[in-house]
């Protein structure tokens, strides 16, 4: 797994590298843009308009939504990152910690009407997921939602088929989200498909 110096690393060229991806539809980032319009759509489509983003890199999404008016919370552990994302979105509460151990004390006294993890959450294992997105849930507020944007697949066979055609390219240190495993966890899980790789998942809190 990458630390969170290695991020630090690649947190100036972050946004350039994942457009190129997405431009010539590879793996990993083919649909980034799409995946993050659409999440950025349902979010602004909430009355309530406070958010919490994990994993908010270089405030990519969170920036557009900041500039919308939303009231905007966030945790990631690479200071650099933070700082970028922190110097576009001066009001913003960005705190450091590492989501593998959950939540800081901080966020976990809000409520939030959405949670947003776009590319951040595949750093876990799936036992993780499930621990950490059930913590989640009961800071959501009442019809609140959690986004998560990755590299998904339906099922298993179709995580495959990817690595296949990925060949060397393949980051055998992520742990993509599989939705048809995760939702015998959360059976209340929702999957839509943006590319060959990607998804959105969606979840409520409405058991
Ligand atoms: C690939 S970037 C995604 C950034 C942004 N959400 C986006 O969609 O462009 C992953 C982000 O998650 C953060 N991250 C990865 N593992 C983490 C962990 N265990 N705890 C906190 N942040 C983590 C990294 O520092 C980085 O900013």
């Amino acid at each position: 797994m990458l630390n969170s110096h290695a991020f630090d690393l690649w947190a100036d060229d972050y946004d350039k590298s994942v457009g190129l991806s997405d431009e010539d539809g590879s793996y990993p980032f083919a649909g980034y843009r799409n995946l993050l319009n659409e999440i950025y759509n349902h979010v602004l489509s909430h009355t309530g308009k406070t958010v919490l983003d994990i994993g908010f890199g270089t405030g990519t999404l969170t920036t557009k939504l900041y500039e919308q008016g939303c009231r905007i919370y966030g945790q990631d552990f690479s200071a650099r990152m933070i700082e970028i994302a922190q110097a576009k979105m001066p009001q913003a509460s960005l705190y450091q910690g590492d989501f593998s151990h959950g939540l800081v004390e901080e966020l976990k006294q809000n409520r939030y009407d959405s949670i947003i993890a776009t590319y951040s959450l595949h750093h876990l294992t799936d036992e993780q997921k499930v621990r950490f997105l059930t913590e989640l849930l009961p800071l959501l507020r009442e019809d609140g939602c959690i986004y998560i944007g990755d590299v998904a697949f339906a099922t298993r066979a179709e995580l495959d088929k990817c690595r296949e055609q990925a060949g060397d390219g393949w980051d055998q240190d992520e742990v993509y989200f599989v939705f048809d495993e995760l939702r015998k966890s959360f059976p209340n899980m929702r999957f839509e498909p943006v590319s060959h790789c990607a998804g959105l998942l969606t979840l409520k809190n409405d058991g």
